[in-house]
């Protein structure tokens, strides 16, 4: 069925190609190849009812835009098209107008600068050793629960489940609320009938949460937070800890199963895990450049006309951050392998509304932790299906698997195992 069209289409974006059209995630880089073949550095594209943005693919244009803060603003309430578009848009929640509303995300200028440094120093103050210990400790757990049956769908019962556990925990959830915390989470990425249910769930969680660090403060990224001299109000306090929650969710469970994936299906990838002949951290790094998580991040709106690359954006447009695309950039990379052992990809975006650096460090020890935990208990790990077989997730924004199942020699269980299996 032809879906409506939202709003009027400028010249500008006549003949667009739709983001997320139905071969799009077979391979999107092959998408954002023909985008800059077409057009350069940055594109004119649509989103769901055609509605217009630009997608910025240059290296170069991306550090522009995600620097230029006052230019290329963060605040959704900028944009010209906003009262156009209905409130039942399904791509509100990645664009601005969802739950986060409230949240760090959205703000601007001092405010942000606050609130941003606020959150940072509040992960700062986690134990790097405990935190690393926390994430064995769980990684263990969940692989013990499928251990003796020789095969298993790691998304699901591991990589999806692990970074919300160890964050839990890092930001003061009761434990014996994690597993109701998981659940949501798994309802909320769902989309189904329960995912309005699992939202709220979250919610309450922490404002439950809040309640409990303002009674009685702890040492946890909750309780550091609400002490921090910027003296965030309640409901601040309780956006900003569901956005660190949920910033660190999908992002690092992506990049775990990416990295599983390729472990999986590229020998070069294998010997590095499994002989040590690479890095982990730099296998790691070289999956954030050429499958990041993070493929679009939406967005900025010009606070006024901006020259971009070859283009004109005019004020209130929507400019979107086209991290994936970026990292693969020739001007940056001439060969596939150029850069690769650098930090420069975009994959944490640029700037002062990047990904703040103690959460790229704790995002890191996840998957680090994750990956090392796994192959020490499954040595010889097979994908079930051919590669081309598995299906990634439908998302215009995020490249992560829908499944990943795989194939071990069972083990018996261990003695630290209490049994069950908690997380299923
Ligand atoms: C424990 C894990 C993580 C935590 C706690 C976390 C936390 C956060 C927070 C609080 C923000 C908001 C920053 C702001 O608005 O100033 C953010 C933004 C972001 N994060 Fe993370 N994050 C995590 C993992 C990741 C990973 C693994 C990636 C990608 C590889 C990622 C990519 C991003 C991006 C692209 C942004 C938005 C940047 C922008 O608007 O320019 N994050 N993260």
């Amino acid at each position: 069925m032809q879906k409506p069209v939202l709003v009027e289409l400028p010249d500008s974006h006549r003949g667009a190609i739709m983001l997320g059209a139905p071969d799009y995630h077979r391979d999107p880089a092959d998408a954002f190849s023909e985008l800059r073949r077409a057009y350069g550095p940055v594109a004119p594209v649509l989103l769901d009812g055609q509605v217009p943005a630009w997608l910025v693919l240059g290296h170069r244009e991306l550090i522009q835009v995600t620097t230029d803060t006052a230019l290329f603003a963060r605040s959704v309430g900028r944009w010209r098209l906003r009262e156009q578009i209905p409130a039942d848009w399904p791509l509100w929640p990645m664009v601005g107008g969802g739950p986060a509303g409230e949240s760090l995300l959205y703000t601007e200028g001092e405010e942000h600068r606050q609130r941003a440094g606020a959150v940072s120093r509040a992960l700062a103050g986690i134990d790097p050793v405990e935190f690393r210990a926390q994430c064995e400790s769980h990684a263990e757990d969940l692989a013990e629960s499928f251990a003796h049956s020789g095969c298993a769908e790691l998304m699901a019962h591991y990589a999806l489940l692990l970074p919300v556990m160890v964050m839990g925990w890092a930001l003061g959830v009761p434990t014996e609320e994690h597993r109701d915390l998981v659940a949501a989470f798994t309802d909320q990425l769902a989309g189904g009938d329960r995912a309005l249910a699992g939202n709220q769930h979250i919610h309450r969680t922490m404002q439950k949460l809040v309640r409990k660090v303002r009674e009685r403060p702890g040492a946890d990224v909750a309780s550091r937070l609400a002490r921090d001299s910027i003296g965030l109000s309640d409901e601040q306090l309780c956006q900003d800890l569901i956005v660190t929650l949920l910033a660190g969710h999908q992002t690092t469970a992506y990049w775990m199963g990416n990295s599983i994936y390729r472990m999986v299906t590229d020998h070069r990838h294998k010997n590095a895990f499994v002989r040590g002949r690479l890095a982990v951290s730099q296998a790691l790094r070289e999956v954030l450049w050429d499958d990041t998580p993070t493929q679009i991040f939406a967005g900025r709106w010009t606070s006024r006309p901006a020259h971009l690359g070859q283009v004109t954006v005019p004020a209130g447009d929507l400019v979107l951050l086209g991290l994936a695309a970026a990292n693969r950039d020739p001007h940056l990379r001439p060969e596939p392998g150029a850069a690769i052992g650098s930090r420069a990809y975009l994959s944490y975006s640029h700037g002062p509304h990047s990904c703040p650096d103690p959460a790229r460090d704790l995002a890191e020890t996840i998957v680090t932790a994750g990956i090392e935990v796994l192959l020490d208990r499954f040595p010889d790990l097979h994908l079930v299906c051919p590669p081309e077989q598995v299906r990634w997730q439908p998302s215009v924004w995020m490249r992560g698997l829908e499944s990943l199942p795989v194939t071990f020699t069972p083990t018996p269980p261990t003695t630290r195992y209490a049994g069950g299996t908690p997380w299923i």
